[in-house]
């Protein structure tokens, strides 16, 4: 299909800011109206960088010739910025990270370990049953792709037995421990996805249910992936899942994460949509992150999805999967032996760490929003050629280049310029 000016027609979407002023909305939508051009979609929100603007999105089915004209008609008509959003990969000079939610497939086979190799001091290295039992996991993880419904497992009895005394342990301490927000959930997995002692719940009923709540998703996974790989799922709101159970001999410990941790540390959170948001947050900012800021983000990952406290009520409540998956660990987190921090990126991210024991220091978020908003703050900072963004209606990645960026950069300036100016005129 061609455009009437001869370029290629295509999905093009562009972001402009405006003034939240009366009329100003009118005179953007005017120039659409005005240049013939239908709008697939849009959508709006408050600026991030001055309170008193809104940007909105928009998609067109339009030659991006076309395009620039509008974002130049609506600097005419008073936009604060017009921005054409780079949706073309071949354009992309960063290193490679999926763009469309498919290309996780790639990751599927890129696992550090596939469990078929156990090391000697696992509970099941001298377990051949238990070995055959991780390869078959391994398969499925390895086989599956995008878009399939998950596998239904027939857990055995070894392994329903295993995963009822974690649930039965764990359930006695979260309306105590656990946040707000976890215990607000939590009855719902029960109701929905067969969440009880006797039976194993199903990683595909589970996504199902994420998915309905905030649009997060499972994917089996056979081990585990590189930070990079992991975080890159986030961006998506995939969540990449362990689908084995732990060796029975040692039902408390496990050496790596098993479906236990995933579905009863992990899940219950992502149905939260301040605590999705602020996950795939960390997300974004790992596409096309540097090696350095990758372990940054990592570490960032490690003190709040793993192991964050939170206060509520003026009380510490854990959210991080690694407590709410262990029984001993969730009991001592609360009390007054480990050290507590406040959450801040910028020195979470240098903390050092032991992966065996239980964590010496934790960090106290005040909200997920909060956290949320910290996290962002620091993966602007971060030296990237742009910055990234989710369309969640078309399942891909879309990066607002260089320029756009240095922009908003500007923008940001102006208005911090614009209040110190004001706060010394109060002064003076
Ligand atoms: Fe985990």
């Amino acid at each position: 299909m061609q455009a009437k000016d001869g370029d290629q027609v295509d999905n093009v979407s562009l972001i402009f800011a405006i003034d939240s002023k009366p009329g100003a909305l009118q005179d953007a939508l005017s120039v659409f109206k005005d240049t013939g051009i239908d709008l697939e979609h849009i959508e709006s929100r408050p600026s991030k960088t001055n309170p008193k603007q809104y940007e909105f999105y928009v998609q067109t089915k339009e030659s991006t010739n076309k395009i620039r004209q509008v974002a130049d008609a609506l600097i005419g008509k008073g936009a604060i910025s017009a921005h054409i959003l780079d949706t073309n990969p071949d354009t992309d000079n960063a290193s490679w990270f999926p763009r469309k939610i498919r290309e996780l497939d790639l990751f599927a086979d890129r696992v550090l370990d596939a469990g078929r190799d156990l090391q000697s001091d696992h509970p099941g290295f001298t377990d051949a049953n238990y070995r055959k039992r991780r390869a078959y996991f391994a398969d499925i993880a390895i086989n599956y792709r995008h878009g399939e419904p998950i596998p239904r497992i027939d857990y055995t009895e070894d392994e329903i037995k295993t995963w009822g005394k974690i649930f039965g342990q764990l359930t006695k301490l979260y309306p105590t421990h656990a946040c707000a927000e976890f215990n607000q959930v939590f009855p719902l997995l029960i109701e929905n996805c067969n969440y009880r002692e006797d039976t194993v719940p199903q990683l595909e009923d589970i996504s199902r249910f994420l998915h309905d709540s905030t649009g997060f998703r499972l994917r089996p996974v056979a081990g585990l992936l590189s930070s990079r790989d992991f975080l890159a799922g986030l961006a998506f709101r995939v969540f990449h899942s362990t689908q084995y159970i732990r060796h029975s001999s040692m039902p408390l410990y496990t050496p790596e994460p098993d479906l236990c941790h995933e579905i009863l540390g992990h899940v219950p959170l992502f149905a939260n949509k301040s605590f999705a948001e602020f996950s795939q947050e960390i997300g974004l900012a790992s596409l096309g992150a540097s090696d350095e800021d990758i372990l940054r983000l990592a570490t960032v990952f490690w003190f709040t999805v793993e192991f964050g406290l939170c206060r509520q009520n003026g009380e510490l409540k854990a959210y991080g999967a690694g407590l709410l998956s262990s029984f001993g660990e969730l009991e001592y987190c609360l009390t007054d032996k480990p050290e507590v921090r406040p959450f801040d990126p910028e020195t979470t991210c240098v903390q050092e760490y032991p992966v065996t024991e239980y964590q010496p220091v934790y960090f106290v978020a005040d909200s997920f929003t909060s956290a949320k908003q910290k996290v962002r703050e620091f993966a602007r900072k971060m030296k990237k050629p742009f910055t990234a963004r989710y369309n969640p209606y078309t399942e891909c990645i879309e990066l607002l280049d260089n320029n756009t960026q240095l922009k908003e950069l500007a923008i940001s300036i102006q208005s911090d310029m614009a209040s110190l100016v004001s706060a010394l005129d109060k002064r003076t």
